[in-house]
């Protein structure tokens, strides 16, 4: 019992000691805006990749007609080397960019997603990949928010970006660290059949803002929230539901941060905002044509002096064949400062719109389709840490 004792004691004293990482140099988390001057940002990782197993949130299918008939279905377990490798290359590059222009980068930890999850609520036979970490995590003013997370494979993916929150949150002591509270995930969180609307069935709800998942805990993912200073704005989705909205609106409420719902009626399984809604700059946004917020949001923007530009259609509207996400990859544009812009190097039109119509002085091309695979590109691939803004009000 005695070494017992002091073995906790150890452990304490220990945790009271500031310990540096050796990138945690004086660091601050700090990120308002979509358009500060980008400082330090986390970049995705692809290795270990496995498919999304079917589940209630998400029955995946093969874009492929071809490949479709000869696997017949949804393939199980890990994505081949050559997948994985050629999204690390692209990854490796973005990084190699970033830190070209001064922004200090970090990597999730690399981890074994082949591991089923077992919880007394739900199972699945793999989780996913660290590709995406905009879905799991955001910076908002100075706290860092974990999402709750909607699909089962992705419930611990969080886990591999800890160790840079534990850094971070040692290294800054103005740092909040809030975790959204781990959903069960349970069957009645799901609302199955959704899955079984037709096309015209969803037309006629979207008005509603019903998806595949319900309102009986608070779900949502990162990438539904756009920040613009002291205003956020979060899409109800396929993983985010009121309730999720709810909760961040009292968390963040007594800091002075106002929480809005953003919706958009004609996508008719919406997930993540950042190919649909793309804030540019201090009353700049780039639209989805096909997409359009919904009139009353939109004249909240509008009487706010915000301006909408549409993107065109993508130059490449090819999807890979597992990818999950649409044709408006092209459009998961990164801004890393107030006139700079990362675009994926083959949409060429966005390059011109973002020069001449939008006042971007510096747009960076990259090669970034081996990751359409993962279901994001440039934005979804990154979590900004930290920027250089502050809480400005554009919604006075
Ligand atoms: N669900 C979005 C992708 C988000 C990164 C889309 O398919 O357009």
């Amino acid at each position: 019992w005695k070494g017992h004792r002091s073995f906790g004691t150890e452990v304490n004293h220990a945790a009271a000691q500031h310990k540096k990482s050796p990138k945690a140099d004086g660091r601050k988390l700090n990120a308002w805006t979509q358009w500060g001057e980008l400082k330090e940002c986390v970049v995705g990782v692809a290795d270990n990749a496995c498919f999304p197993p079917v589940q209630p949130a998400m029955i995946p299918e093969i874009n492929d007609p071809m490949l479709r008939k000869v696997l017949g279905e949804w393939p199980r377990g890990r994505k081949s080397q050559r997948c994985v490798d050629a999204a690390n290359e692209e990854l490796d590059n973005l990084v190699n960019v970033l830190e070209g222009e001064g922004v200090k980068t970090l990597r999730p930890e690399v981890m074994d997603w082949s591991q089923p999850l077992n919880t007394p609520f739900f199972s699945v036979e793999n989780q996913y990949v660290a590709c995406c970490v905009r879905d799991t995590i955001i910076t908002v003013g100075k706290t860092a928010i974990e999402a709750t997370m909607s699909r089962r494979d992705r419930y611990f993916e969080i886990l591999a970006v800890r160790q840079i929150l534990r850094d971070l949150w040692r290294e800054d002591p103005e740092m909040l660290w809030k975790a959204a509270p781990k959903p069960s995930m349970a069957d009645d969180m799901y609302n199955l059949s959704w899955w079984d609307w037709t096309e015209k069935d969803r037309y006629e709800h979207m008005h509603k803002y019903q998806y595949c998942i319900t309102n009986e805990e608070p779900l949502f993912d990162a990438a539904d929230i756009t920040r613009c200073g002291k205003d956020i704005f979060v899409q109800p989705s396929m993983t985010c539901n009121y309730a999720g909205i709810e909760w961040l609106r009292r968390e963040l409420a007594p800091q002075g941060i106002r929480v809005h719902s953003a919706h958009f009626p004609y996508d008719l399984a919406p997930s993540h905002i950042d190919c649909t809604f793309v804030v540019l700059g201090p009353r700049l946004v780039l639209t989805n044509p096909e997409r359009p917020i919904a009139e009353r949001d939109a004249a909240f923007w509008k009487e706010n002096g915000w301006d909408f530009v549409d993107c065109g259609q993508p130059d490449n509207p090819e999807r890979p064949a597992f990818s999950q996400s649409s044709k408006w990859l092209s459009m998961n544009i990164f801004v890393i400062g107030p006139s700079k812009v990362i675009v994926e190097e083959q949409e060429k039109g966005l390059q011109e719109l973002l020069k001449h119509r939008c006042g971007f002085e510096t747009v960076i091309p990259v090669p970034f389709r081996n990751v359409f695979e993962y279901g994001g590109s440039l934005h979804c691939s990154t979590w900004d840490t930290c920027r250089e803004d502050n809480m400005v009000d554009l919604f006075p």
